[in-house]
């Protein structure tokens, strides 16, 4: 079988990672791998991963040592054209004209949606990896780079804290997530924020600043809160409206943004993104089709692409309430 690999999207820390369980549960088993650059745009252009062999193929050896680097060694992009039905017509012919056989893409909603549709142009196998730190896909406990992103943003808010506590200050800090608050309210627990504004639970300014009253009676000589991007209308405004409202703490803003999206993977991103890749290659060698490869209980499974696309996932309201316990 000849199995292209590609990633498509927003890149995510474990990505590498991915790519290399792929290549070697897939070649192990006897099969070819090639990979795809940046994404479904690559498919298009006909771009393929260089290798020193003629036909392109990723061996054993082309994937060693990349487990612990950030980005993607294929590179990654959004696609506009791949959106439009001619440019599905014409990736499915290259595909053809290259005799692949399956795909394999690792990429968030954009990319699985994508490929969920791709199916009604393209006759073979796909098998999708969930590569996103936004954690925003129904089916699979965690996405692959979320653990990373939430390490990113727990080790710079604690350098704010400190920051913070010597001006008594607060900071806000935006976080990246698009239309989900999983980022921002696990960072929350992780550094002991006192408020995060996410989509799922909103708050109104009144009642952020009846909290913050609470907390300064109570002794609080710093605060950190963090707000999901596209909250609302947006973390400025935010800053406006708190301080028309008489915020009791002075306030400077921070967005840490694509931060979030670099550095090394930590040990659960690379863990996840191992187990998915073997997982998807082996779903793909046993006929599987039209699937994404997650994670539930620490166990690999498989879920229709259909079904993770569906609808955003949300936070659960018990993790909202842990930070309400805690922050105090
Ligand atoms: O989906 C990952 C993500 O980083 C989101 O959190 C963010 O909204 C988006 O990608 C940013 O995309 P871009 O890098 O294209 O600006």
């Amino acid at each position: 079988m000849k199995i292209g690999v590609f990633c498509s999207g927003g890149d995510a820390p474990g990505m590498n990672a991915c790519i290399r369980a792929i290549v070697r549960t897939a070649v192990g088993a006897g099969h070819e791998v090639v990979g795809i650059m940046r994404g479904y745009q690559g498919i298009l252009d006909e771009e393929f991963y260089f290798t020193h062999n003629l036909e392109g193929k990723m061996l054993m050896r082309s994937v060693s040592g990349i487990s612990m680097l950030g980005g993607t060694l294929l590179h990654s992009s959004r696609c506009p054209e791949f959106e439009t039905e001619a440019g599905m017509r014409r990736a499915a012919e290259n595909l053809e004209k290259h005799g692949f056989d399956a795909i394999i893409p690792i990429g968030g909603n954009g990319t699985l949606a994508g490929a969920h549709e791709f199916r009604k142009f393209w006759g073979g196998k796909i098998v999708g990896c969930p590569g996103t730190i936004d954690n925003d896909l129904n089916g699979t406990d965690y996405t692959i780079g979320f653990h990373t992103a939430v390490q990113t943003a727990v080790e710079a808010i604690d350098k704010l804290r400190d920051t913070a506590h010597s001006h008594d200050r607060m900071f806000i800090v935006e976080l990246m997530g698009r239309h989900c608050g999983y980022i921002t309210l696990y960072t929350a627990i992780a550094a002991g924020c006192e408020i995060a504004c996410i989509p799922e639970a909103p708050l109104a300014v009144e009642d952020i600043i009846e909290k913050l009253e609470n907390l300064k009676r109570a002794g609080k000589e710093s605060i950190i809160m963090v707000v999901a991007e596209g909250y609302l209308e947006g973390v400025m405004a935010l800053q406006e409206k708190l301080t028309a409202a008489k915020c009791p703490f002075p306030s400077r803003v921070i967005v840490l943004g694509h931060l979030l999206r670099g550095g090394s993977p930590v040990g659960d991103d690379r863990i996840l993104a191992t187990m998915l890749g073997h997982h998807a290659v082996n779903a793909i060698l046993s006929g599987e089709t039209d699937k994404m490869a997650g994670v539930r209980c620490d166990l690999p499974m498989l879920f229709p692409l259909e079904d993770v696309i569906k609808d955003h996932r949300v936070v659960p309201v018990e993790m909202v309430e842990l930070l309400e316990a805690v922050s105090k």
